[in-house]
């Protein structure tokens, strides 16, 4: 019996179910298209190739042929994303695609707007109606790139346990788009209303099919609410003392930022920069760092000019699909690596969340040595991993690791799969209100700059900069990367080098390419950056990015520990002059990209 016959039967038919529109199925006939390899996070290309016929289609049924039919037949699948240009005709495809490969229902968030991080947590929470339970998505987003009709798209699949597929996945994904014939659509469904909430539903040849507008931040509030104290954070935000600025770069994390900043959190509106997402995000760079994030640089006091009212005490900023997150104090700038190392230095204390304890941290290997300082004075379970959210949660899915982050931009723990810029906010709010508890009515407020030396005087520094080459000739990136691979065989010409460039600057013990041995199902990943590593615990790491749409984007990761406390306070790219001028010359990087400069330092 068809779904609907049981649903008669049982009284339990949606009234409009009489007058449902019916859907056929066709089989359009396709091939291959060359180029749909999904990258760190899925596959993101110009607007323009999207565009093409075929293409969209072809990745969606190769990633539909690359699951288990379970996960398709009768499946409930979330679609949405951060809201960029060409997101809605994508939903409205992906819908008519997913009714004609038998899925039972699709989730869209309210204008088909839902942050990475609220994906992962529908995915893992959201309970529909029916007792109906998510057990994948497509998320549409190119994450941090610009958005518009000239500019990036992007889809990835997101799977059960609300984290990005696995290479096991996104390689068969892979293969299909490689040999594809036919994609599946029901094209007679027309365009579903997403500005409205609520059920539509369709009748197909295999019974019904429903579409599902919800609310974007209703779930993803209740777990940050389940996650932090908010009568603390509350606390603090009222204090006179304390001020804040969020800037959303017009990104999707404005659909949640007055949500929870504004509604819950009681902050004033005049707090919120760039919160209306936009499809082409205000025409910005929607990227939380020190060159994309203008306007809120300024406001903190952090820009070239003097800023005209006196810099908040905190600041802080997420990319498109609000994923990523740059955390500030009043003419300061934490560090990411510094940032998840702080996170999880307070985090038993600070948050409810962790009060029993953390099982574990992580950070990419790129990712600064700043929280392997912390896991050993907290003697707590370390795992370095290569660049890529996907092998943080194979450790949170084993009961591994709490906290965890990245050198760009990313921070996250065990309560998704993602990591979450708006909870990295959260994370720091709850530590300003914990270390403030006392001060609010008097005494003097711990700043955010208070917290970061006071870390660094107890730990160390970990003085840190990335140089990137962004949209470099693709064979001069592969060539430059294999002259630094062949460069390794011999530490003592290298040392030659190094010398011969700076004295000043200590000698190489160890250059080798980084290789991760996952332990939880022991798979490898070979080739994930090229790391120069020192006597004095300073690095050197060379990496291809990722999630590029164009070209080769070559990044440069200098680090270097400063242990005396006397110490720690300098400029970081004063402290760094000398590595980063061996870096640059070991690397022969101007004559491979004909660069004399990085297209951004962060
Ligand atoms: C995405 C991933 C991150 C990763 C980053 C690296 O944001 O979700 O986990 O760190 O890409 O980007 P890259 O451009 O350096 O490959
Ligand atoms: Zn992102």
């Amino acid at each position: 019996k068809s779904e609907i016959e049981r649903a008669s039967e049982l009284g339990t038919l949606p009234v409009e179910a009489e007058e449902m529109a019916t859907f056929k199925v066709s089989r359009v006939q396709t091939s291959p298209i060359d180029g749909q390899k999904p990258g760190t996070s899925g596959l993101r290309k110009k607007v323009t190739v999207f565009k093409q016929p075929h293409y969209l289609h072809n990745f969606v049924q190769s990633t539909f042929d690359a699951l288990s039919a379970s996960k398709v037949k009768g499946a409930t699948l979330v679609v949405s994303g951060d809201g960029r240009y060409f997101s809605k005709d994508a939903i409205q495809i992906i819908i008519q695609m997913s009714a004609a490969n038998g899925v039972r229902r699709v989730w869209v968030g309210q204008n088909g707007l839902l942050s990475t991080p609220a994906v992962s947590c529908v995915i893992r929470e959201r309970v529909g109606a029916d007792g109906s339970k998510a057990t994948g998505s497509f998320i549409l987003t190119a994450s941090h790139n610009p958005g518009g009709p000239h500019e990036d798209f992007g889809i990835k699949y997101n799977m059960e346990n609300g984290g990005p597929a696995p290479e096991g996945v996104t390689d068969k994904i892979y293969a299909n788009t490689k040999t594809i014939k036919e994609y599946l659509i029901a094209e007679d469904i027309p365009d579903v209303d997403i500005s409205v909430l609520g059920v539509t539903t369709f009748r197909g040849p295999n019974g019904q099919f429903d579409v599902e507008v919800f609310d974007s931040a209703t779930d993803y509030v209740k777990l940050m609410k389940s996650i932090f104290d908010f009568d603390a954070i509350r606390k603090l935000i009222a204090s006179p003392k304390f001020s804040f600025c969020y800037d959303a770069l017009h990104g999707v994390a404005g659909a949640y930022a007055k949500r929870i900043f504004v509604e819950e959190l009681g902050a004033d509106e005049s707090y919120l920069l760039n919160c209306t997402p936009k499809e082409d995000f205000g025409g910005g760079h929607p990227d939380p760092n020190l060159t994309y994030a203008k306007e809120l640089v300024a406001r903190m006091g952090l820009g070239k000019e003097k800023p005209q009212n006196e810099p908040p005490e905190f600041g802080a900023a997420a990319d498109g699909d609000a994923d990523r997150n740059m955390v500030l104090g009043k003419r300061f700038f934490v560090t990411p690596s510094d940032s998840v190392a702080i996170i999880a230095a307070n985090a038993v204390q600070s948050i409810p969340y962790f009060s029993s304890g953390l099982k574990g941290v992580a950070r990419s290997m790129p990712t600064s040595a700043a929280l392997d300082v912390v896991a050993q004075h907290l003697n707590l379970k370390f795992f370095e991993v290569p660049t890529g959210w996907k092998f943080f949660g194979n450790l949170m899915d084993a009961g591994l690791c709490s906290v965890c982050g990245e050198e760009s931009f990313g921070t996250g723990s065990d309560h998704i799969r993602e990591k979450d810029g708006i909870w990295a906010v959260l994370a720091w709010l709850s530590i300003l209100a914990f270390k403030n508890k006392d001060n609010l009515s008097g005494g003097k407020l711990v700043t955010v700059e208070d917290i970061v030396t006071k870390h660094w005087a107890t730990y160390g520094r970990h003085y840190y900069t990335r140089y990137d080459y962004e949209n470099v000739d693709a064979g001069a990136a592969k060539e430059l990367m294999s002259y630094l691979v062949k460069l390794q065989s011999s530490l003592p010409d290298v040392n030659k080098i190094i010398k011969g460039i700076r004295s000043d600057v200590s000698s190489v013990v160890k250059a080798d390419e980084f290789e991760y041995k996952d332990p939880v199902d022991g798979s490898i990943s070979k080739h994930q950056g090229i790391r120069y590593l020192f006597e004095d615990g300073s690095r050197l790491v060379f990496r291809l990015s990722g999630t590029g749409s164009e070209g080769a984007t070559i990044r440069l990761y200098i680090e270097q520990y400063m242990k005396d406390p006397s110490k720690t306070g300098r400029d970081s790219q004063e402290a760094l002059a000398p590595l980063v001028d061996v870096a640059l010359k070991l690397s022969k990087m101007q004559a491979f990209t004909g660069r004399s400069a990085p297209t951004v330092i962060t």
